[in-house]
């Protein structure tokens, strides 16, 4: 498919299913350099990124415990300023543990500022992010994505998990929207 429309908005082909594998395939090769034989705790962000950690975690070499953490940040293409942390999260964590965050998308850095700025406060300061796609151009809070899969501009896309409206996320490709809406 080289388009696709979603609630009347225009979407065009940007990173195809075998650049994406291709890209998880290096973002697991330097992940799996860095840890080592550590074992580490993985959380990855729902939904957007479980495809994302689903296509990495088989390629990890290192030793994980997995947890699934869903935070709300986005509604449609605007970002809400509000990052909740869900109740519980430190009851699940192992202290002293390294942390790797998987995330499909860092646009304003919002969600990310938060959720490190919480583990750390709470002693996790052995913490790294890795994100399938970066938008520096969009970054407004201080993070830095130790491991990114694509740097991209500040378009919306769609697809790998990412969603317009929760429309989308099983796209196998990557779609962005297109800048001329007329099909
Ligand atoms: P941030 O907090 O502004 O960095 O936004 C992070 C979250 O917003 C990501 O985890 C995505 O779920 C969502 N998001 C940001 N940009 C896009 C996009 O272009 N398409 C779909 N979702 C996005
Ligand atoms: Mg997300």
């Amino acid at each position: 498919m080289e388009s696709v429309e979603i609630d009347g908005l225009y979407f065009e082909k940007f990173i195809g299913s075998e650049a994406i594998n291709q890209c998880v395939q290096r973002l697991a090769g330097e992940i799996n350099l860095f840890y080592g034989r550590e074992s580490v705790q993985v959380i990855y962000l729902l939904k957007g990124a479980e495809k994302f950690s689903n296509r990495i975690q088989p390629l990890f070499q290192f030793q994980t415990e997995l947890h699934a953490l869903e935070i709300k940040t986005y509604e449609g293409l605007n970002s809400k300023n509000q990052v909740r942390i869900p109740e519980g999260l430190l009851q699940r964590l192992v202290p002293g543990l390294p942390i790797l965050i998987l995330e499909d998308i860092i646009d304003s850095g919002n969600t990310l500022f938060a959720l490190c700025q919480f583990l750390m406060e709470n002693g996790y300061t052995d913490l790294k992010i890795a994100s399938l796609l970066f938008k520096p151009r969009s970054l407004r809070f201080g993070i830095h994505p130790d491991f990114v899969g694509v740097e991209i501009g500040p378009e919306f896309v769609v697809g790998f998990g990412m969603d317009y409206n929760e429309k989308g996320r099983e796209l196998d490709c990557i779609y962005k929207l297109k800048e001329r809406q007329n099909g």
